[in-house]
């Protein structure tokens, strides 16, 4: 791959082992245009839409009855669309002349993130390496994860969640920590997927990767979608079974979480496609439904290697536990498959039983944004102070650029309004500056109007690294009811009971992110732009090492590493390497994301639940 080129679009589109989040859109011009034709386009593009609301009554857009007569279950979401989204007003999403010199500064950084992020891709593809890929395929006769999920999932892009994550850890490189994980259709139903990589130490599980299988099923709870466990496992990476499995975000949650989401009525299908030991025996074991393949599946508690030192006798691992063991003698699984295709069949009928009800296939006509995807890689700010008006970024997200903005003109450095995405109609609170006291009441206002109306809300964080601080009594007291009004925002967004999808288009820091539907304020998905910086403070506006004590002594030198060690920890490659997100995105391919993520939320709602709550148990 050339430098400073995203994987070409062949490779993107047609081989699985990229994830869907990072392909580029199919008719996107190249990612890193020659600069002079990007902002040529961009500097002279005129506004296409008319920003004026149409005042066009319904009847004249074929509707034979106004739908404010119909209760609103009885109007289609086709009707909803024209209805609302082609009368809101168009953004104007020019890029001034003025704002030139930092749209330039962005896209060069861009270009640098951008080119990492594409490094580090193609870095985790090859999970274990090379080497351990020929042991996997060719010794010991497996197919490679990716090219399992190839024959597991509907023909379809999937999205892959946190690839980067177990990236230069205290412990070292753990590929995609050693698990893959993500949302993708079985049989036209969207279902979470945890495959291991037996290629990464023979797929053992490092504390990276329990928090990697603990947030998929997660996803699985909030989401209320099925899941589907590729195991092929050596259990706990022993070295550091301590941070696996004592405490209770441990090991041990995974199994525990199968039973309470088989209570919830969320179906669970495992393949034991591997070797399974001790805790990687446990996960099919728990499932309500276990294929096992002849040959390359085992499962045990302990292996041969342990049998022989406490009893002296030699056992193969095909008689130990084996498919055929397994299938007629303990019942630890429920189907034997002779290959690993036949199994992933096997699992697709097992899924076609499941009486779970696929999405609708309509498709919500709806129209593209007016301004170019491409343009928000100039707009992804390098920094706080390169900011741009947030809405230019909307009018490249939002259906048609439409926008219907509420409190336009108060609490400016918030916006908040209504838009479509690909149809789906959603709530938008957008950073546009600090939070300020009016800013945030205005955003608890708002997002308690789309609990009210039950619409999906769609937090863009571009937060301030650094709150002035107060140089006068009254500016204390100003602080003071900022803090009141952040806090009713919080209180807001924790209690808003809709779906929530944070972006991280900018900065991510101190208070304000929880605000804006941080990780800890529990969005069902929550992505960042590769140029996002996530800390408490900002390295720049450290001006002195915090002391301890009484100690008042300012050493320069101690200074300098601080800020290094803080710029490091900032950047989006080690908030995604750590799983504070669900992965890195391409700001031109956010729309895509984003109407993916809307999508399977929605699925829940074609779903019927049973009002019993109890597990099935494995006889
Ligand atoms: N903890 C730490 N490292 C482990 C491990 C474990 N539980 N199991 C395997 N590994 C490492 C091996 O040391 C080897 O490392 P290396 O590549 O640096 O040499 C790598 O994983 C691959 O193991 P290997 O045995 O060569 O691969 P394999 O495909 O032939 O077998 C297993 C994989 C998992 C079936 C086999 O290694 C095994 O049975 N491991 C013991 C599992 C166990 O006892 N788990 C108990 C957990 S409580």
């Amino acid at each position: 791959m050339a430098p400073g080129q995203a994987p070409s679009e062949t490779a993107m589109w047609n081989n699985i082992t990229f994830c869907s989040i990072c392909k580029p859109s199919p008719n996107s011009t190249p990612l890193l245009l020659p600069r002079g034709l990007t902002l040529d386009r961009v500097f002279q593009r005129k506004c296409k839409g008319n920003s004026k609301p149409s005042t066009q009554p319904l009847q004249s857009e074929g509707l034979k009855r106004p739908c404010s007569v119909l209760p609103s279950r009885l109007v289609s979401s086709k009707a909803k669309f024209r209805r609302y989204a082609k009368t809101y007003p168009v953004l104007d999403g020019r890029v001034l002349s003025v704002y030139r010199h930092v749209f330039e500064e962005n896209l060069r950084n861009s270009e640098a993130v951008v080119k990492r992020y594409s490094e580090l891709l193609e870095l985790v593809s090859k999970g274990g390496g090379e080497n351990a890929i020929l042991r996997h395929t060719q010794r010991n006769k497996k197919l490679f994860v990716r090219e399992r999920l190839k024959l597991l999932l509907d023909d379809e892009s999937f999205l892959e969640l946190s690839p980067l994550a177990g990236l230069n850890m205290p412990y070292g490189d753990v590929p995609a920590a050693g698990c893959l994980t993500g949302i993708g259709k079985i049989c036209g139903v969207w279902c979470v997927f945890t495959a291991n990589d037996a290629t990464v130490k023979g797929g053992t599980i490092y504390p990276i990767g329990v928090k990697k299988q603990l947030r998929a099923q997660e996803i699985a709870m909030q989401n209320r979608l099925l899941s589907v466990y590729l195991v092929d496992s050596g259990g706990a990476f022993l070295p550091l079974q301590s941070e696996l499995f004592p405490d209770k975000a441990h090991g041990g949650r995974v199994f525990y979480n199968e039973a309470i989401m088989s209570a919830m009525k969320i179906p669970q299908v495992a393949v034991v496609c591997g070797s399974c030991v001790a805790g990687g025996a446990y996960v099919p074991t728990m499932a309500e439904e276990a294929v096992i393949i002849d040959k390359i599946g085992t499962l045990f508690l302990a292996g041969p290697p342990l049998v022989k030192a406490a009893t002296g006798e030699y056992v193969s691992p095909e008689d130990l536990g084996g498919a055929k063991l397994h299938s007629k003698v303990s019942g630890c699984s429920d189907h034997f498959a002779s290959s690993e295709k036949e199994a992933y069949e096997c699992v697709r009928n097992v899924i076609s039983t499941l009486n779970y009800e696929p999405l609708p296939d309509e498709v919500i006509e709806h129209d593209g944004p007016l301004y170019s995807s491409d343009e928000l890689l100039g707009l992804a700010p390098r920094d706080y102070r390169c900011t741009l008006p947030v809405k230019l970024i909307l009018s490249r997200l939002l259906d048609g650029s439409r926008f219907q903005e509420f409190k336009a003109d108060y609490g400016t450095t918030l916006v908040t309004g209504f838009g479509h995405v690909e149809g789906h109609l959603v709530g938008v609170v957008a950073s546009n500056g600090e939070l300020t006291h009016d800013a945030s009441l205005k955003g608890s206002h708002f997002v308690q109007l789309c609990s009210h109306r039950s619409i999906p809300i769609l937090f863009f964080q571009n937060t301030a690294p650094h709150a002035a601080e107060p140089t006068s009594i009254s500016q204390a007291e100003a602080h003071s009811n900022r803090l009141k009004a952040q806090a009713s925002m919080m209180a807001a967004v924790a209690c808003a009971a809709v779906p929530k999808i944070t972006i991280v288009i900018g900065g991510c820091y101190g208070s304000e992110s929880y605000v804006m539907c941080g990780r800890s304020f529990g969005p069902n998905f929550l992505f960042l732009w590769p140029n996002a910086r996530v800390a408490l403070v900002d390295s720049r506006h450290l001006t002195a090492v915090p002391q301890t004590g009484d100690s008042d002594s300012t050493d320069e030198s101690e200074l300098k590493r601080l800020k290094q060690r803080l710029e490091e920890e900032s950047s989006a490659f080690y908030s995604s390497a750590r799983l504070w997100d669900d992965g890195i995105i391409l700001p031109q391919n956010t729309r895509k994301v984003i109407a993916q993520c809307l999508q399977i939320i929605q699925q829940q709602t074609y779903q019927v639940i049973p009002p019993y709550q109890h597990p099935v148990i494995r006889m």
